[in-house]
């Protein structure tokens, strides 16, 4: 980089499962432009989600465009942040895709991890991840079986760098979300490869999140790209949840709770997924993650049945009744992940009465997904052997108040929302500049960490315990009436 660049901006580019977002961030003036492009997936019978390639190019493209339009400054450096499991297979040589991007929804590899599951519990000491279709893998391997086998089939993260750069990398984040790297080596692990049936695939260089991987010159002057990591952890990074007893979630299309474990990888028995949360300078942090899969894609469901007319109606039709009326909504509509791991479970709604309303069915769906979160919170305590004292969060859900006072309560806990819109891209655009000036540490780039607001319990105890165990009593009598497959 030239002498001065690191006072220059950086473009922090967050692609995820439905949108692109963008941000010029500077130094000192914090965020000077955004930029955000739709990439919307599509969803078919099966448990197909899928998304073209080349719309999720273009999203990129055009949110980055859009932010150093808005911006109007030069910037010195690029971050790209990825939706964490989402695959596709591409000829390394041309960087043409060979298929569409199979995304982290899609549940298509089912039966292929059904037929695997003897392996469950090596693959789970190996990787810190349980045997499930949202991970790279099982869809890497059922693109081999049901699709083609040329080219290379990697995570979304590798072919959108390849075409911006002409690199073939991952960062160890990403890496981590594959199932098929070793989490105390940080390196892909054979034995992994060897169970899936993709020994011999050509494999991208695990790199570290901060540090020059190539150059683009797709967003006008050629720039380094100096900052990678899967997108969830990089929100963990910007919300800076350092502390033993704090986590961060984010609720966009799923919702996700995170809590960092320091220098070693912890293999729980709480059902939640040990991973990588990034790597810096050769040394591996790591952390725990749950999942709630279904958030604002729920909210869609809904928009898409009529009963609202989007996310920012949550609250209105909400607020309109007092309660949910006896209804409870498990909103598993593409399965249930951590701590449960039945991605084959469907969502239910029970209680529904005449007097049932579009208000009761957004306040059912809320409690939904709020206990959801707080199963996660719980089994991140009993991992760590702390209680949680609150909980950092951001995304576009966080706009509702429904949703953030129904989690206070059920969590027991202050429910923190982060003052910074777009937390992912902040996360990626510090390790951009990281990137391009090692001689900073982590915590000089690092945004200054500020609540926008702080939702207090408003429920005693009991009443949070009895509303908990009402959604614990569905989620028991679903999995009674499902069987595994
Ligand atoms: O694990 C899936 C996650 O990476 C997707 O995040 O923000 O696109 O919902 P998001």
């Amino acid at each position: 980089p030239r002498a001065g660049s690191t006072t220059l901006p950086v473009l922090a580019l967050d692609q995820g499962t439905s949108s692109t977002k963008a941000l010029v961030i500077c130094p000192e003036r914090g965020v000077i432009g955004t930029g955000s492009a739709p990439a919307p997936p599509r969803y078919g019978s099966g448990g197909m989600v899928e998304v073209d390639p080349a719309v999720l190019l273009r999203s990129v493209l055009d949110a980055g465009h859009q932010a150093l339009a808005d911006a109007g400054e030069p910037v010195a450096a690029v971050g790209l942040a990825n939706q964490g499991e989402t695959v596709l297979a591409w000829d390394p040589g041309t960087g043409t895709p060979l298929t569409d991007a199979i995304v982290w929804q899609d549940r298509r590899a089912e039966p292929l991890c059904a037929e695997l599951a003897p392996h469950d519990d090596r693959l789970r000491q190996l990787t810190g991840l349980p045997l499930d279709p949202y991970f790279a893998a099982p869809k890497m391997a059922w693109i081999r079986r049901e699709l083609t086998r040329e080219g290379a089939v990697t995570t979304s993260d590798s072919w959108l760098i390849h075409q911006l750069t002409g690199a073939f990398v991952t960062d160890a984040g990403t890496a981590g979300r594959t199932q098929l790297l070793d989490l105390d080596r940080v390196d892909w692990s054979p034995e992994a490869l060897d169970i899936f049936g993709l020994s011999g695939e050509a494999l991208p260089r695990i790199v570290d999140a901060a540090g020059p991987v190539g150059t683009t010159s797709a967003f006008g002057a050629e720039i380094p790209l100096t900052g990678l990591l899967v997108d969830q952890q990089a929100a963990l990074l910007a919300q800076d949840v350092t502390e033993p007893g704090s986590a961060k979630c984010t609720y966009g299309t799923g919702a996700f709770l995170l809590a960092q474990t320091g220098g070693l990888p912890r293999r729980g028995t709480s059902g939640l997924v040990s991973c990588v949360a990034w790597r810096l300078d050769g040394h591996t942090s790591y952390c725990l993650d749950g999942q709630v899969y279904t958030a604002a894609s729920a909210v869609r469901w809904l928009t898409d049945l009529g009963v609202i007319s989007g996310a920012a109606d949550l609250d209105t039709v909400g607020s309109s009744v007092p309660d949910s009326g006896g209804v409870t909504f498990v909103p598993a509509l593409a399965g249930l992940a951590a701590p449960w791991w039945r991605g084959d479970l469907r969502g239910s709604i029970t209680g529904l009465g005449l007097d049932t309303g579009p208000g009761q069915l957004v306040r059912a769906l809320c409690e939904g997904i709020a206990a959801q979160v707080v199963e996660l919170a719980d089994a991140v305590a009993t991992e760590l052997g702390t209680p949680l004292t609150s909980l950092r969060v951001d995304g576009g859900l966080t706009r509702s108040a429904l949703l953030m006072q129904t989690q206070a309560d059920l969590l027991q806990r202050p429910v923190e929302v982060s003052a910074l819109p777009d937390v992912t891209a902040l996360g990626v655009g510090a390790l951009a500049r990281l990137g391009l000036d090692p001689a900073q540490s982590l915590r000089q780039v690092i945004p200054e960490w500020k609540p926008a607001a702080v939702y207090e319990p408003r429920i005693g105890a009991d009443e949070a315990a009895e509303r908990l165990d009402v959604f614990r009593a569905e989620v028991a009598a679903l999995l009674d009436r499902t069987p595994p497959p």
